[in-house]
């Protein structure tokens, strides 16, 4: 297919997608908003010249902000529906923070949107307009990264915890697999999933992994979302993901306040700490990469997973450490590059672990989202070629097997549900995500 024809049907996936007030996920799997996903789809009607459109996208994400800062990682417009779990099981109804008029979850997801807004802002040809829904935003987003670094650094490392696999938006990843073990699981409500019902039951987590997903809920739920709950949650992961997508958001927020005239002191602190952090807790020097630590177990996750390189989208590794993760595992066939074994890059978990399965959801299949950022990443750093090589990868996926949430790196297979929306939005914005 070529690339002309390609666009149009990503144009149509929008469309078909588009509530009028956010955009679905994918209508019948995911029919509420989700924060990450409204970053990327904006990125996407800001592709088309549809600027109004992908404001209206940010501002649906932040009408789900709560009192104390958090964004939250769902907001039930549309609810209710056949979404497990809905806003009946997070009741966000119990917390003081959070709004009184429009249900929504209790966790967050990774902070894209300041960098998304500051990307809007960039690229809008109207200046008035743009300016003007920067300055909207920016008061919000600042209070929502003061959130992520005051309630989620309960150690002081200077980086933001996870208390939910959800948070990571990698759901079942390995790199969950040892943290999540530790979570009680026993006496949980009877309880009916429904994502096995649209796409079939070994493409997601399994029963067990969701058994954990719900104890944490109803573990923060019982704090009512609050700070005590993050100290007590049996899951506490520092995740490379989500702090390198903080301090990108940090990047631009910074940006966003010196083109607003704006003080940016305490956003400056925050980049140097970040900066720092990622050195000290981080970076495993035998391994040669980013790996998330473990609040609970006080040590590093001995997992390879993709979530690593955006360590590199953020520009938080060295250019020695940059070209060591290159060479060692993105270059890699033994790792993440093809060996004939696997065709496509890039699997979001490297070949070598244990843990790796290529059709089940984070556990190995690609996802565009992260090729789009690792792509950007590697291209940071001066790897062109390479970034290049995944921006083809990622057009080959499409044209074989249309807008997947995911696909199967051995054969480029798609998988999950169909028409996914950030695949298409990707597609379309794949160079307005670039980190230079
Ligand atoms: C799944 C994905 C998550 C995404 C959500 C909506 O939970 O793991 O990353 O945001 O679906 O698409």
């Amino acid at each position: 297919m070529k690339i002309d024809a390609l666009q149009k049907a990503a144009v149509e996936v929008l469309r078909r997608n588009d509530r009028g007030t956010f955009t679905a996920p994918s209508p019948r799997q995911y029919p509420h908003l989700w924060l990450w996903d409204a970053g990327f789809t904006a990125i996407g009607w800001a592709a088309l010249g549809d600027f109004e459109r992908a404001y209206r996208e940010i501002r649906a994400a932040m009408r789900g902000q709560w009192r104390n800062g958090m964004i939250p990682h769902v907001v039930f417009y549309g609810w209710p529906s056949a979404y497990f779990p809905g806003a009946d099981i997070w009741r966000s109804d119990l917390a003081p923070e959070a709004p009184k008029d429009l249900p929504t979850s209790g966790i967050t997801q990774p902070p894209v949107l300041a960098f998304v807004v500051w990307i809007l802002f960039q690229h809008d040809p109207e200046r008035q307009r743009a300016e003007a829904f920067a300055r909207e935003a920016f008061p919000a987003l600042q209070a929502y990264h003061r959130w992520l670094h005051a309630t989620r650094d309960p150690d002081g490392i200077g980086l933001s915890c996870i208390v939910h696999p959800w948070e990571s938006g990698m759901d079942n990843s390995p790199l969950w697999d040892l943290p999540l073990s530790r979570v009680p699981a026993e006496g949980l409500p009877p309880y009916q999933r429904a994502d096995a019902h649209w796409v079939p039951e070994e493409q997601r987590p399994r029963r067990s992994d969701y058994d954990r997903f719900l104890a944490l809920i109803l573990h923060l739920r019982s704090h009512q979302y609050g700070e005590s709950g993050v100290r007590s949650s049996p899951f506490r992961v520092y995740d490379v993901l989500f702090n390198a997508l903080r301090h990108r958001s940090e990047e631009a927020l910074l940006a966003m306040a010196r083109a607003l005239g704006e003080p940016s002191g305490e956003i400056e602190e925050w980049l140097e700490r970040s900066r720092a952090a990622f050195q000290t807790w981080l970076w495993d020097r035998e391994r040669g990469f980013f790996l998330d630590w473990d609040g609970v177990a006080g040590n590093r996750i001995p997992v390879i997973a993709s979530g690593g390189f955006l360590a590199l989208y953020a520009g938080l590794a060295t250019s020695e450490q940059a070209q060591e993760m290159v060479d060692r595992y993105l270059r890699n066939p033994a790792a993440f590059a093809p060996d004939g074994g696997t065709r496509h890059l890039v699997p979001t978990v490297s070949k070598m672990e244990p843990g790796w399965e290529p059709r089940r959801y984070w556990r190995g299949p690609i996802w565009i989202n992260l090729n789009a950022l690792i792509a950007h990443g590697v291209a940071r750093y001066g790897f062109h070629e390479l970034a290049q090589e995944i921006h083809q990868h990622t057009l080959d996926l499409i044209a074989r097997s249309g807008f997947h949430e995911y696909y199967d790196p051995r054969t480029g297979e798609g998988l999950g549900i169909g028409d996914f929306t950030w695949s298409a939005a990707l597609l379309l914005g794949w160079e307005l995500l670039s980190a230079q």
